[in-house]
């Protein structure tokens, strides 16, 4: 099935801590298909501006069906934020939107490799114009290197015996397509593994973690977080919606290594109100959604929305 539908998570929530200023610029790091970004343009004035970003060549070429003079959208992996706005001319910004992951039409149109579920070419690169697919990357790597991604990205218990088992398959022929890889993982996992997560595909782990490698996605994400806090200007905020507990994990860190109050000089008696007071402040707490919003969209179910926003220069 290939729909080219998003339903956006949390588009109320994050839209409303989001927008500070309706006169602002805002920067939305992952369009997809526009569904933040709608919302962003409905709830600013008619001099704001809104910068889009993303590395998928088709969600770029969804964008080009916007026409408001506010909106531009640029072809371009969030880790490159700073240079993007550099481009436009554009300095600080008022706030900056990270809805992390993939989208449905990614995942849901076979011919991208992401899913287990629907045969296709083992792609699952976001930018298919660039970068090592997973195909590639399953016929260049060595067992321990793919045993490593398996297990770091994916926790994956069975990380070693698979990546064995895809070195030793490809000295026949490597892998081409998310099926083989799906079947391979199942005959290696074999029933103790289903037993172990009932209710889940057993190639759910090995996926996530190869498509986090072949994407770079957290090495993606700590250099984003970095742009958009460097660009944010006072009352400005940065929101994170992440889909797994590596990524929020990461935004959580992040966050609160910005906004914890800063440590007394050793050996120097100072009250707490004579601290340094923290340039940054989270916004509540952690939000996910709610049944409803699960029921409606199973795949906003993983999401977590953080929010912190700058109180100082
Ligand atoms: C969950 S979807 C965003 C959906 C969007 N908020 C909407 O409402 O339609 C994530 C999008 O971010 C893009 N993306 C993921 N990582 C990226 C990165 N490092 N740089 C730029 N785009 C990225 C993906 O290609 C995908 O289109």
């Amino acid at each position: 099935m290939h729909t080219g539908k998003h339903v956006t998570v949390l588009l109320e929530e994050a839209v409303e801590a989001l927008v500070t200023r309706r006169a602002g610029t805002y920067v939305d790091c992952t369009f997809g298909r526009g569904g933040h970004s709608a919302l962003i343009l409905q709830r600013t004035a008619a001099d704001a501006r809104l910068i889009a970003l993303d590395r998928d060549p088709q969600a770029f070429a969804a964008a080009q069906a916007i026409c408001d003079a506010r909106f531009r959208c640029v072809h371009a992996p969030f880790a490159r934020l700073g240079e993007v706005l550099d481009g436009l001319g554009v300095g600080q910004v008022d706030g900056v939107l990270m809805d992390l992951g993939v989208s449905s039409p990614q995942i849901d149109d076979a011919k991208r490799g992401f899913s287990f579920r629907l045969d296709g070419p083992l792609d699952m690169r976001m930018d298919t114009t660039t970068g090592e697919s997973a195909a590639d990357f399953l016929r260049r790597a060595g067992a321990d290197e793919i045993g490593e991604v398996l297990k770091s990205h994916g926790e994956e218990r069975f990380a070693f015996q698979i990546a064995q088992a895809i070195v030793a398959r490809r000295a026949a022929r490597p892998l081409a397509t998310t099926a083989e890889l799906a079947g391979l993982v199942a005959d290696v996992v074999g029933a103790r593994g289903r037993r172990r997560d009932p209710g889940q595909d057993p190639a759910t782990r090995t996926f996530q973690a190869i498509r986090i490698h072949v994407n770079q996605e957290l090495a993606q994400l700590q250099a984003g977080l970095k742009a958009g806090f460097a660009r944010l200007a006072v009352g400005g905020r940065l929101v994170a919606l992440s889909f797994h507990s590596l990524e929020d994990r990461l935004v959580k860190h992040a966050m609160r290594a910005l906004a914890r109050p800063a440590e007394p000089p050793m050996g120097v008696p100072l009250k707490a109100d004579q601290l340094p007071v923290p340039a940054w402040r989270l916004i509540g707490r952690a939000i996910r959604p709610g049944a409803a919003e699960v029921k409606a969209n199973p795949r906003a179910r993983s999401a977590v929305m953080r929010v912190i926003e700058r109180v100082a220069a």
